[in-house]
């Protein structure tokens, strides 16, 4: 049986979830994305799985109190250890009116031992044109952030 590369959370926005603002806490929808993606790394590994770096969070539209959310992970990329996996978050009116996408970003997870060292992970391969299309930008994504890591360690000297 194959594994998905899929996992999608549906819940709803509650008023605990919200700021000063009235709208869902940035934070909050940090934490749910990082949820759903360790949910995703989990179940494609079979192993306990860590966050490596979250890549291009974007924060498209607002999130309100008790509109109907889905927050869609899937792995578009695998390494050695590593498992890219992009986020999409959806939001909208339970009675009815259609999602709009809310928040898109790359999250990297890498599983592990009970000792913490890294465990080979199952290759993903890309089968639709969508599919090999996500899969190239998510690559382009993991150069740019651990190019970013080399810069704050060459150039400013910070591990
Ligand atoms: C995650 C951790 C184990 C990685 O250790 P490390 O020695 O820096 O890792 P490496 O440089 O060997 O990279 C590990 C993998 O991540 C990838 N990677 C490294 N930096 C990356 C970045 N900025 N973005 C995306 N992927 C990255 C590497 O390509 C490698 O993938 P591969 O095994 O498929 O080739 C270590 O940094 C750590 O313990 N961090 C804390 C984790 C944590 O507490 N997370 C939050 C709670 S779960």
């Amino acid at each position: 049986m194959s594994v998905s590369n899929i996992v999608e959370f549906r819940f709803l926005a509650e008023p605990t979830d919200v700021n000063f603002g009235g709208k869902v806490h940035g934070g909050m929808v940090m934490k749910w994305i990082d949820q759903a993606s360790y949910a995703c790394a989990a179940q494609w590994s079979k192993h306990y799985c860590v966050t490596v770096s979250a890549n291009a969070i974007r924060f498209i539209r607002p999130i309100l109190v008790g509109q109907m959310i889905s927050v869609e992970a899937r792995i578009v990329h695998t390494g050695k250890s590593s498992m890219h996996i992009y986020v999409v978050v959806r939001a909208g009116d339970p009675k009815g009116s259609k999602p709009v996408i809310t928040n898109r970003c790359f999250i990297t997870f890498m599983a592990v031992d009970q000792a913490g060292y890294p465990i080979k992970v199952p290759v993903y391969v890309p089968e639709t044109e969508e599919d090999k299309q996500l899969e190239q930008v998510a690559e382009q994504a993991k150069d740019f952030a651990k190019k970013l890591d080399k810069d704050f360690e060459e150039k400013l000297g910070w591990k």
